[in-house]
């Protein structure tokens, strides 16, 4: 096994915030301090490292941080680390430093800084950490369990709500461009509909003869779960009273599905995924993402990672489709 040069490594959070992503900035300094290593702190991900924005971290900077959501290292998104000079002067930074290697926690956006930081020659290891579940080499990222609890209770309570005023209900759920978090509540909550991005066709009137065909069935209301992607549920709410002659409303659950308290499994996994990348760095490893993929803890290349896709399985639609008739 190759032996490890990395003396100092450094961790940054990047796009969009994700509960959990703390137990993993935890995990990355508990790790590599007990392994005899050098942490800091990246502050506000790739802005913040262009800014120079950079601490020390020990064991104690991490106390009093696996049960909060959020990340203590701040997020941001950076326009300059999209251009040619960004990342060469992001690696410029990292050597300057001394950071031997960085761990950075994000999403697809982030890993595709991560793999330009791993070209211009620092090693970098990422961990997936996007409430989206929208990277494709892995089949958990840190943050959607715990996204997709607070939406399936956000959802739970306007169906009780719905139900008494034998409503329609337009819900939208986060998911710019994926339908995961749509998707799994629409199974979770028994929604009669979801609306995706990688699926919907825009033929409201399929929508609009279904809502007809379950209030004639006698169902007291219907549920359609719409993901961000879509958006617009406020004026679809508006066409969908107009052709039905039902009461319908657009609930919007937004950014609390972002926050909060991480699930057991985000603190878990992301504990096991930060405490990952510091021992792949020990065993002289380069340039890695941690994933999980059939049920185990595995690692591919960044830049291999970059060029695969991800799509919603179809099963699992079929199966949304199926039990909401
Ligand atoms: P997420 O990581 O949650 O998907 P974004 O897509 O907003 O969030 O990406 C976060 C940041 O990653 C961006 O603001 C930018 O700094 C960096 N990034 C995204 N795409 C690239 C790219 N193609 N090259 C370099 N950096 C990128
Ligand atoms: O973190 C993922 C996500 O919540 C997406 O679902 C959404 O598209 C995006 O972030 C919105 O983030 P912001 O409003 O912070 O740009």
């Amino acid at each position: 096994m190759a032996q490890s040069e990395v003396k100092t490594i450094g961790v940054l959070t990047s796009g969009g915030d994700a509960p959990g992503m703390n137990a993993a900035i935890r995990a990355v300094v508990r790790t590599a301090i007990n392994k005899g290593l050098k942490v800091k702190g990246i502050m506000r991900g790739y802005a913040g490292l262009l800014q120079e924005e950079i601490v020390d971290m020990n064991s104690v900077s991490v106390s009093e941080t696996i049960n909060r959501g959020g990340t203590i290292l701040y997020t941001a998104r950076c326009e300059e680390f999209m251009t040619e000079e960004g990342p060469k002067r992001g690696a410029e930074i990292c050597r300057k430093h001394g950071l031997d290697a960085v761990v950075v926690i994000g999403g697809d956006g982030s890993y595709r800084g991560a793999g330009k930081l791993a070209l211009n020659g620092i090693n970098t290891v990422g961990l997936p950490g996007t409430i989206d579940l929208d990277i494709a080499c892995t089949d958990y990222t840190i943050g959607f369990d715990t996204a997709v609890n607070t939406a399936m209770d956000a959802i739970d309570k306007v169906r009780d709500t719905s139900t008494s005023h034998e409503r329609c209900s337009i819900i939208e759920v986060m998911g710019r461009h994926a339908g995961y978090i749509a998707l799994w509540c629409g199974i979770a909550n028994g929604a009669e509909d979801i609306l995706i991005p990688e699926r919907y066709d825009g033929n409201e009137q399929n929508l609009i003869n279904h809502i007809i065909e379950n209030r004639k069935r006698g169902k007291k209301h219907h549920i359609i779960i719409n993901a961000e992607g879509i958006g617009h549920s406020t004026s679809m709410a508006r066409r969908i009273e107009a052709a039905t002659g039902i009461e319908t409303r657009a609930t919007i659950i937004g950014y609390i599905q972002r926050g909060g308290t991480p699930t057991c499994k985000d603190r878990v996994y992301a504990s096991i995924m930060g405490a990952t990348a510091v021992r792949l760095l020990c065993e002289g490893k380069k340039n890695r993402i941690v994933a999980y993929k059939g049920g185990q803890f595995v690692d591919f290349d960044i830049q291999e990672a970059l060029q695969m896709k991800k799509d919603i399985p179809e099963d699992q639609f079929e199966i949304s489709r199926l039990l909401g008739r």
